[in-house]
Order: C-alpha cells, then sequence, then structure tokens
C-alpha cells in the first residue's frame, strides 16, 4: 500500500468535515464530490448554490455527501461579523469592514473553524497561497506553543536508501521567507511532529545549512546554529542536530568525516532548510532530478487545519489534500 493510500485508509476511519471555500470551481468540485464517494471527509463547498448545482448538473457529478453552504442567504453572517470584528478592532478592524470581510469565503470558511462548524479548511485553486494563507492568520492563528506557520512536503524517493525508507518531511518550503532563528526553531519542531503524527517511527532531524559543525564562519550560519540551541531546550525530547550539510545529513561515509559521533547525521529523515529559497528550490531540485513524489505544502503550526493547494493543482491533488487535511484534524 503506497503512503497516500495509507493516509486515505486513515481518514475513512475518522471521517472530518473539511471545507471548500472555492465551491464553484470545478477542480475543487470534482475532488469533493470524489472525497465524498471514497469516504475520505465530508466536503462542505461554499459558494452560489444554485450556480454549483448547475455546475455539478452539466458535469454529471452527483452531490451525494457533500454539503453545499450559500454565503449570501447564511444565518451566520452577522455572528461571524460580530466575532471577527472583535477579533481583529486591535487591528483596526471596523464593523462595516468585518461585515464585507466575513462574505469572503476564504474567511468564512475560516470562521465556520473557529465556531467549530467544520475541522479543516482546503483552498487554492484559485487563490493565491498569500491569500489562503492571510485569511487564517487573521482568524484562526497558530496553535499553543508555536508562533510561526510554514509549510512542510512529505518527499516520497523512488528508491529506499535515504531517509526513512526513502521517505522524508522537508521544510519550511512554502511560507516564511528569510526566518529570524525562533522562527526556525518553531519550523524545526513543526516538522519534526509533522514526521510524527503522519509518518511515525523515529524523527531524526537535521538542520541544514552551507556548513557542517562550525566548518564556515558566517552570520546565516549562526542563526542555524542559534535555532538548534532554542530546539534542545525547548524539546529536548527530539532527536535534532546541526548545522550539518545536505551531504551530511543523509549520507553516512560523509557523517562520520564531518560530524563523527552526531546520532541524527548519515541517518536524518526531517530536512529542514534555512530560509524559504533554498527550502522551495530543494524540494523542486528532489522532485524533478531524482523523480521524487511531493506531497503538500502541509501547513504546520496553524490552531486548526488549514491547508493550501497549487492554482495549477489537478482534481487528484485535491483529492489527496482532502485527505491529508482530514488527518491532520485532532
Ligand atoms: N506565522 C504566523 N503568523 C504569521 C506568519 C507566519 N509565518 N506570517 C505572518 N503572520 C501574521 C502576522 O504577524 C500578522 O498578524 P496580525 O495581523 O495579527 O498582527 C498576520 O499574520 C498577517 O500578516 P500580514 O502582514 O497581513 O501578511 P504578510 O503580508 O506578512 O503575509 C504571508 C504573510 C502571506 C505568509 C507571506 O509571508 C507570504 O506571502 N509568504 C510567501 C508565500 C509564498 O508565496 N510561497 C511560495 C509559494 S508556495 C509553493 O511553492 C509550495
Amino acid at each position: 500500500m503506497s503512503l497516500l493510500d495509507t493516509f486515505k485508509e486513515k481518514a475513512k476511519a475518522n471521517k472530518k468535515k473539511i471545507v471548500l471555500p472555492e465551491g464553484n470551481e470545478l477542480r475543487t468540485l470534482k475532488g469533493a464530490v470524489i472525497a465524498a464517494q471514497e469516504g475520505l471527509a465530508e466536503p462542505i463547498l461554499l459558494g452560489d448554490k444554485a450556480e454549483i448545482i448547475a455546475l455539478a448538473e452539466k458535469e454529471g457529478l452527483l452531490l451525494d455527501g457533500v454539503t453545499v453552504v450559500d454565503i449570501a442567504g447564511s444565518e451566520h453572517l452577522d455572528d461571524f461579523a460580530e466575532f471577527f470584528y472583535e477579533l481583529r478592532k486591535h487591528k483596526g478592524m471596523t464593523p462595516e469592514k468585518a461585515a464585507q470581510t466575513v462574505r469572503n469565503p476564504l474567511y468564512f470558511g475560516n470562521l465556520m473553524l473557529m465556531k467549530g462548524m467544520a475541522d479543516g479548511l482546503l483552498a487554492g485553486a484559485d487563490n493565491t497561497t498569500g491569500d489562503v494563507l492571510r485569511a487564517a492568520l487573521h482568524t484562526v492563528k497558530t496553535k499553543k506553543g508555536i508562533n510561526t506557520v510554514s509549510g512542510a512536503f512529505v518527499m516520497i524517493l523512488p528508491e529506499d536508501t535515504y531517509g526513512d525508507n526513502g521517505v522524508f518531511i522537508f521544510g519550511d518550503c512554502a511560507v516564511n521567507p528569510d526566518p529570524t532563528a525562533e522562527q526556525l526553531a518553531d519550523i524545526t519542531i513543526s516538522c519534526a511532529e509533522t514526521k510524527q503524527s503522519l509518518i511515525g517511527g523515529d524523527s531524526t532531524v537535521a538542520m541544514l545549512s552551507f556548513s557542517t559543525k562550525g566548518s564556515a564562519a558566517h552570520p546565516n550560519v549562526d542563526k542555524v546554529t542559534q535555532a538548534l540551541a532554542m530546539v534542545k531546550e525547548r524539546r529536548p525530547d527530539l532527536m535534532v542536530d546541526g548545522e550539518l550539510q545536505l551531504d551530511a545529513a543523509v549520507v553516512q561515509s560523509v557523517a562520520d568525516k564531518k560530524a563523527p559521533g552526531s546520532e541524527v547525521a548519515g541517518k536524518a529523515n526531517v530536512l529542514v532548510f534555512p530560509d524559504l529559497q533554498s527550502g522551495n528550490i530543494g524540494y523542486k531540485l528532489v522532485q524533478r532530478f531524482a523523480n521524487a513524489s511531493a506531497i503538500g505544502p502541509i501547513l504546520q503550526g496553524m490552531a486548526k487545519p488549514v491547508n493550501d493547494l497549487s492554482r495549477g493543482c489537478s482534481v487528484q491533488d485535491v483529492v489527496d489534500m482532502i485527505a491529508i487535511t482530514a488527518l491532520q484534524c485532532e
């Protein structure tokens, strides 16, 4: 059974309500219908109800098991507007602006999460990453103990030589352009937790750099070692080491030379990149040149599961991410 199939079996065993704010978008609609048919989740589509029903009929899709919520006629608009105003008034939010903002499906969906009407949210087929993230950051915010939202990928290599039988968690590949040491520490802890919750087994976490254990001196290297010290203090239970070059992190013979005695070097299955440039480029290099599957970005650190699709996503991507979002729900 593939890892993705395992994720789907787990999602089926504990069906969650996943809200999809882009209900009028065809790939989203098709993905929701398939997810309902396969029993992966209870999808909730937001949008113009008449339009969604007409689109489903035109495409020959049955909406069995899919709930459609029409925001324009929702009985929750006033309550959501008042709640959102209270949440953001310290940031200059006005009652008028709040009433207008909650009609935006991204905000309406996140407020459904906060009100316990849905368990997780998936969007991004139509909206940019920034818009999807901002709506969630303005509402559900971060979970207790983590101040930084980040984006991880499950990377599945065609061979099992490296990582956890060829499986890695890479992060942050999606959100924080230039994290501080504190943010890098949050990202590292979130990546280790994502490995634990999605894949299981031991997490061996490498904090990557262009330097291994002081081989180079630079403020960028210092940032990684400062973040490592914070992680060790906050989570002494984690198997984490840095700063490590990629080869020292995953190749035992190189680790023996460059980082002797490290319990992580040579065995890493969680790779934490020092910034978004290296993280985003890094996962795409492995995906393209090593023919690896890249599942994600899986957003981590949010108080409720919220995930972002690529605007180039396929229907299958929507289905897969519905299952993963469901798995992240408590
Ligand atoms: N974690 C937690 N909170 C955050 C984060 C974060 N990473 N980033 C911003 N915030 C908070 C801010 O503090 C602010 O809080 P407040 O308003 O309550 O004070 C709130 O979120 C919104 O901040 P804004 O300033 O309005 O949003 P900003 O313009 O900083 O945008 C964003 C944040 C959207 C995450 C931005 O950093 C971004 O666009 N990142 C890059 C995303 C991207 O393009 N990724 C690459 C594509 S994805 C891919 O290829 C897989």
